[in-house]
């Protein structure tokens, strides 16, 4: 890499797949803001305010929705926060990736490399929530990075008071994933040029 590439500052976006106030995804998101590496930026957008997909709306998406696809559009890399709901996606955030796909032909996630943790009360930290938004990126044509796979489980243990994931060993898997995914990042962007 010469020096002109690692100046450039690899910009990633965080997104958090839960509305609710102290979620302890979007606490994960804050905290990975902390640890990215020096040569890249971690933005969030909030999914709050999002309506329900419509179809019949697609062509004139609501404000919030314009603004989501401009910010993937400017974004090198995108980081996905998940919950697990019912062993899968929770709605907020299948919702949102559903508005930004659409409508065909403008599906702005396409290309963008993409990394995935998440947090769950239960035991296997959002695991089958992940597997399932990994299916997703293949239609979606995103590049996601494998490695590692932080799945923080029993999260109500995990977080301080501050929200904070007091774990070192889960704050150390954050800042690897974050260091990997500039990286993926890094050499997609070299192997499109
Ligand atoms: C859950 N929760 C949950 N946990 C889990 O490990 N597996 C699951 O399938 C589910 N299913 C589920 C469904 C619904 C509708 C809710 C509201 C919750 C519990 C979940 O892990 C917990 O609420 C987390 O705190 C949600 O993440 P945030 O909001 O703290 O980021």
């Amino acid at each position: 890499m010469n020096g002109s590439e690692k100046n450039r500052l690899v910009n990633i976006l965080g997104i958090a797949g839960s509305l609710r106030r102290t979620s302890y995804n979007r606490a994960a998101l804050r905290a990975a803001q902390q640890l990215v590496p020096d040569d890249a930026r971690l933005e969030i957008f909030e999914l709050d305010e999002i309506p329900g997909f419509n179809e019949d709306e697609e062509r004139q998406p609501p404000d919030k929705i314009v603004e989501l696809k401009a910010r993937i559009r400017k974004s090198d890399a995108i980081l996905f926060v998940t919950p697990e709901y019912n062993y899968s996606i929770p709605g907020v955030l299948k919702n949102a990736i559903d508005w930004a796909s659409r409508p065909y032909g403008d599906n702005v996630w396409d290309g963008k490399p993409v990394a995935v943790m998440g947090a769950s009360i239960g035991m296997l930290g959002s695991a089958r929530a992940q597997y399932h938004l990994r299916q997703v990126f293949v239609f979606l044509n995103m590049h996601p990075l494998n490695q590692p796979e932080v799945m923080i489980a029993n999260a109500g243990e995990r977080f301080g008071a501050s929200g904070n994931p007091i774990n070192q060993k889960t704050r150390d898997l954050i800042q690897q994933l974050l260091q990997n995914l500039v990286i993926w990042t890094r050499q997609l962007q070299k192997s499109q040029r």
